[in-house]
């Protein structure tokens, strides 16, 4: 009988864990035992897998015993406190918050770019950032061929990656406005619906916001080379659930948009979504649900002979969040890397 594995997903009423329970069924990991675990608030609450209602338990230490797997997606405050605790206890940690990202001892894993870090990991093993998870799959294959010098790129980030509350808000404000009453943000900082504002990250002394530092120091630890020059915009936009990206490549030479087009139609997580007669490009609500990024409107820059533009959208929530954990732990499982956690990690 082949092996199963004891999970748990922390943070499992919310938006991205909701997402992980769908996708541990519908692709069948192989599961004996799952845990679903959440706050307090949560407590009475059931979620259903596989026809069957598992009831929510508040985390805690206890909860944390007999797990090989958590899949951790409640915030960075809930991993810092509860990620070192789960892997004292024997599991491995896939982390979707941004609390070890950058610590230099936790690999950041994209299965189609970067694999092989994940063999290094002591218990745990950082999810990146959703917009930049959704870049690095349309760029690192560029990069495997000519590499990339420079990216430039703006964000259009979906309400999804505030959790489920800001996409529930988003709703609660357009129907609030299209009935003649002002918008409230509780969740957001500012009303959403109708409107669009850069991103609500803290901004650092350089004028660059946390998001926008995540995707140029995650791409750079993913790539593993601190040489790529990366600037980033990042703004969120009235879209519920999947993530646009204008990206801006510069290459030492010429990159042809026929060899882009050619090696992202080959290239594992991408699909070209291209009707220039047609106008019918890459869309969030066609990126919805879907698992792979959808790239097009690839074309030279006319400002710069070595400059490559391309446009993507990627649903946030699966590839840019609980699809990319989940391939971490099928990887893992795979590879047979779910080996007993050594002590861990300074914070
Ligand atoms: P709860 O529903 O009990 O608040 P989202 O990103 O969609 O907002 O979801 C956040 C997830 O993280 C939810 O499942 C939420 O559980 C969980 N969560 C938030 N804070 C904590 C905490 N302090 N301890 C455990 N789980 C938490």
């Amino acid at each position: 009988m082949s092996k199963t594995y004891r999970v748990a997903i922390l943070g499992a009423t919310g938006a991205v864990g909701t997402e992980l329970l769908e996708l541990l069924e519908s692709r069948n990991f192989p599961i004996s035992d799952l845990k679903l675990l959440a706050s307090e608030r949560s407590v009475g609450r059931s979620l259903s897998f596989k026809g069957e209602n598992l009831l929510v338990e508040p985390i805690s230490d206890r909860a944390l015993e007999n797990v090989d797997i958590v899949l951790a997606s409640a915030g960075s405050s809930t991993s810092k406190k509860w990620a070192t605790i789960a892997v004292e206890k024997g599991a491995v940690v896939i982390d979707n918050s941004s609390a070890f990202r950058m610590n230099p001892e936790v690999p950041l894993v994209v299965p189609e770019v970067n694999p092989q870090a994940a063999a290094s990991h002591k218990g745990i093993i950082a999810n990146p950032n959703c917009t930049t998870i959704l870049m690095t799959v349309a760029v690192w294959p560029l990069h495997q061929v000519k590499s990339v010098q420079r990216i430039i790129a703006a964000t259009y980030q979906s309400a999804s990656g505030a959790g489920a509350k800001a996409m529930a808000e988003v709703k609660t404000q357009a129907s609030a406005i299209l009935q003649g009453q002002e918008p409230i943000a509780e969740i957001l900082p500012y009303p959403l619906a109708f409107n669009l504002f850069p991103h609500n990250t803290p901004i650092n002394d350089f004028g660059y916001c946390e998001e926008e530092m995540k995707m140029v120091n995650e791409t750079r630890k993913i790539f593993g080379t601190q040489q790529i020059r990366i600037t980033a915009t990042c703004v969120r936009v009235p879209v519920l659930r999947a993530h646009s990206e204008a990206i801006n490549l510069e290459f030492e030479t010429p990159f042809s948009p026929e060899t882009a087009r050619e090696i992202l139609s080959n290239s594992p997580g991408v699909k070209l979504v291209e009707d220039w007669q047609a106008n019918h490009f890459p869309m969030p609500i066609e990126a919805t649900g879907k698992d792979e990024v959808l790239v097009g409107r690839i074309r030279q820059d006319i400002s710069h002979p070595c400059g490559l533009e391309l446009w993507l959208c990627g649903d946030q929530i699966r590839k840019g969040a609980a699809l990319n954990a989940v391939q971490i732990a099928e990887l893992l499982v795979e590879k047979n890397l779910l080996k007993p956690a050594v002590a861990y990690v300074s914070q």
